[in-house]
């Protein structure tokens, strides 16, 4: 080989040599590059990872908190079906005596008139009472007697009567469910309800008593779980009441007496006779857009802490839509009133 080629071949190899060299320069950018690109993958990386890792203890911490809600609402649904029995035997209980007492009026009223009556005669037979009998018919008030004792049978009835509808409202109203449905008459639910919220109704310091007005229609027992129903309509009971409380807020006792506070429960049968439907109504402070959209949710209320737990309306929608495939709607109007619409399938 001459020296051109030797030339030739070192030139060539130098140009091979540059080729080289810049590649290198150009891989070692790409490198740097790269390693930038991944110490910032990485650190992206990293932060996702916390993220997560957050997110995770969060969820771990709801999920804990979730388990105790959960267990307190599991012994709170323990001593409630428990206080539920409790209260229909009490009930029961307590129609047994107060069934002697109403049953023996009936006899005392009889016996009472027959002695009044055999006073009347011997009266009448020996109008010259003696001086001892004359002093003792003016001491006891004989007048006054005849007189007081059929108002004072008539208010022994009255309470007996009292007490044995609050006992059959109260077993009525803690009726435990059974796993099938049974025929319940709608209106009786509704009543010993009402008779159960009576001491939120009636009349106190602050204002007169809610007024209850009852619009019910005509139709058969209907095929359902009563102490659930029940529980429904306590539920949108207590609701009203409390919507009317609040509208009563800032309101003198004669200013809330011009507008009283007033529920209104209607029941009929829908147009296809198909179904019950029962609209409970108030006029309270009614209900705004935003929390109509959410009233439902588990959990949400709108009530001071220890005043409401947001559990009643979301219990409500589960026991009518689910377990007894109906509808519950609302209407409402804000500063007017509130509806609430039930509607249930009589099979
Ligand atoms: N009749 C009504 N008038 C006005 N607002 C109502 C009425 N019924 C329900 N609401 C609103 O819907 C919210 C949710 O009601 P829900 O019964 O589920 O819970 P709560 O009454 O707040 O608590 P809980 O029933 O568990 O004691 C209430 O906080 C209230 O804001
Ligand atoms: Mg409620």
């Amino acid at each position: 080989m001459g020296i051109v080629d030797y030339q030739q071949e070192i030139q060539e190899l130098k140009k091979a040599n540059r080729i080289i060299q810049k590649k290198l320069e150009r891989s070692e950018s790409d490198r740097i590059k790269l390693e930038d690109i991944n110490t910032k993958k990485e650190s992206l990386l990293r932060k996702v990872i916390d993220e997560l890792k957050e997110y995770q203890n969060k969820l771990e911490e709801r999920s804990h908190e979730l388990e105790i809600m959960l267990l307190n609402l599991q012994i709170m649904q323990n001593k409630m079906s428990t206080l539920g029995s409790l209260v229909a035997e009490v009930a029961h209980e307590i129609n047994n005596p107060v069934g002697f007492i109403a049953g023996n009026l009936t006899p005392a009223k009889e016996y009472i008139h027959n002695l009044l009556h055999l006073i009347d005669l011997y009266q009448q037979t020996y109008p010259k009472a003696s001086q001892k009998i004359q002093e003792t018919i003016e001491v006891i008030d004989l007048e006054y007697v005849r007189e007081d004792l059929p108002k004072l049978i008539s208010s022994m009835r009255e309470g007996t009567d009292r007490i044995s509808n609050i006992s059959n409202s109260l077993r009525t109203f803690s009726r435990a469910d059974t796993e099938q449905k049974v025929l319940f008459n709608i209106h009786e639910g509704i009543n010993s309800t009402l008779l159960i919220l009576k001491h939120r109704l009636k009349a106190n310091k602050i204002r007169p008593c809610i007024q209850v007005v009852k619009d019910y229609g005509e139709f058969p027992l209907v095929k359902c779980f009563p102490g659930q129903l029940n529980q429904v309509f306590m539920n949108l009971l207590a609701n009203a009441i409390d919507a009317l409380e609040e509208s009563n807020s800032g309101l003198s006792f004669d200013e809330i007496k011009k507008n009283p506070n007033q529920i209104t429960i209607h029941t009929s049968l829908t147009e296809d006779n198909n179904h019950v439907l029962i609209r409970i109504q108030d006029n309270g402070l009614g209900i705004s857009a935003d929390v109509q959209q959410k009233m439902f949710d588990h959990l949400f209320t709108t009530k001071p802490v220890g005043k409401g737990t947001g559990l009643g309306l979301s219990i409500a929608y589960q026991i009518i839509a689910q377990k007894h495939k109906g509808t519950l709607k609302v209407n409402s109007v804000l500063g007017v009133g509130s509806e609430f619409i039930i509607t249930i399938p009589f099979f």
